[in-house]
């Protein structure tokens, strides 16, 4: 399993970290940022690390296991973070979103290019699937998360199409979802048609702006006067959060007026970098 961390070497610029400080990662993933930062606080720094998904958590543990008691891990969500005794902070990073881990495991639902259950969920001990949305809300809440989530022009003929469907048949899989979509579509668009609506669900599953607002609060909060906050984003709707608050946030001063994206070299080898965005904050 691999991930290759994305804007790695803007987020460690951005962060300014040094010997002995003590960071937070809050979506640790497979660790690739992590093991860069314990290298950038050696010898002695510390590293928190937060991961929802108990698959991933358990790989960057490992990963992880030669920082010794340099790396102290959490398994939730960066948004429950106020529960959890966490010192004073020099730096934070968030990489939001999914990893390759989730597109590349078609038993995860988190890809329309592949059979599998429509699930979605990060914490896979939590009841919301992408099944559940997709046959029990009402056709106008779908029409409203596939336009709100998704910026998906069409979210009322899909809306209407999941409805029809499902009258006749529960949808359970994700290549069922992705190809009554496709049919509806026809040919239109350079992008897949079910993208739209694939991150709409998995926005929702995940309460993903949700578990954002109250993280980027707490972990502020968290931060010492003078400690960076640093965000990456993938999609629009994504960045507008964390732009706000940085903008409106009282206990923070915006590094990053426009946001840091990937160099060219970075998005040709990596493209996923192509999306990327990166927001630095420093605490008051
Ligand atoms: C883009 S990956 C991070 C990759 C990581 N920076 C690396 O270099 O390996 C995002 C990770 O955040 C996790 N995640 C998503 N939402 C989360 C949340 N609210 N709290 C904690 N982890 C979350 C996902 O499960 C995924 O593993």
């Amino acid at each position: 399993m691999s991930h290759i961390p994305v804007l790695a070497k803007e987020v460690l610029e951005g962060l300014a970290l040094g010997p002995g400080m003590t960071v937070l990662d809050g979506t640790l993933g497979l660790g690739g940022h992590a093991a860069l930062m314990l290298e950038a606080t050696s010898p002695n720094g510390k590293l928190i690390g937060v991961e929802r998904d108990s698959r991933n958590w358990a790989v960057a543990k490992e990963r992880l296991a030669n920082y010794g008691d340099r790396v102290k891990t959490i398994r939730d969500s960066y948004g429950n973070i106020a529960n959890y005794d966490v010192p004073p902070l020099d730096g934070v990073l968030l990489d939001l979103g999914f990893s390759s881990v989730h597109v590349d495991n078609a038993d995860r639902g988190f890809s329309f290019m592949k059979e599998g259950p429509l699930d979605m969920r990060y914490d896979q001990t939590q009841e919301l699937t992408a099944e559940v949305i997709v046959n029990s809300w009402s056709r106008d809440d779908l029409n409203r998360l596939l336009r709100e989530y998704g910026e998906e022009h069409f979210s009322g003929e899909i809306a209407k199409a999941i409805t029809e469907t499902r009258k006749k048949q529960r949808i359970t899989t994700t290549t069922q979802l992705a190809d009554l979509i496709l049919k509806l579509a026809g040919g239109r668009g350079h992008i897949h048609p079910a993208t739209k609506t694939f991150q709409a669900l998995r926005i929702a599953v995940n309460d993903e702006f949700g578990e954002l607002t109250r993280g980027l609060d707490e972990l502020t909060k968290l931060l010492k006067p003078g400690g960076r906050l640093a965000v990456i984003t993938f999609h629009s709707l994504e960045d507008r959060i964390v732009k706000q608050f940085m903008k409106e946030s009282e206990l923070l001063e915006p590094l990053t007026k426009k946001p840091i994206i990937g160099s060219d070299e970075e998005v040709k080898s990596n493209p996923r970098s192509r999306s990327a965005k990166l927001r630095i904050g420093v605490k008051k």
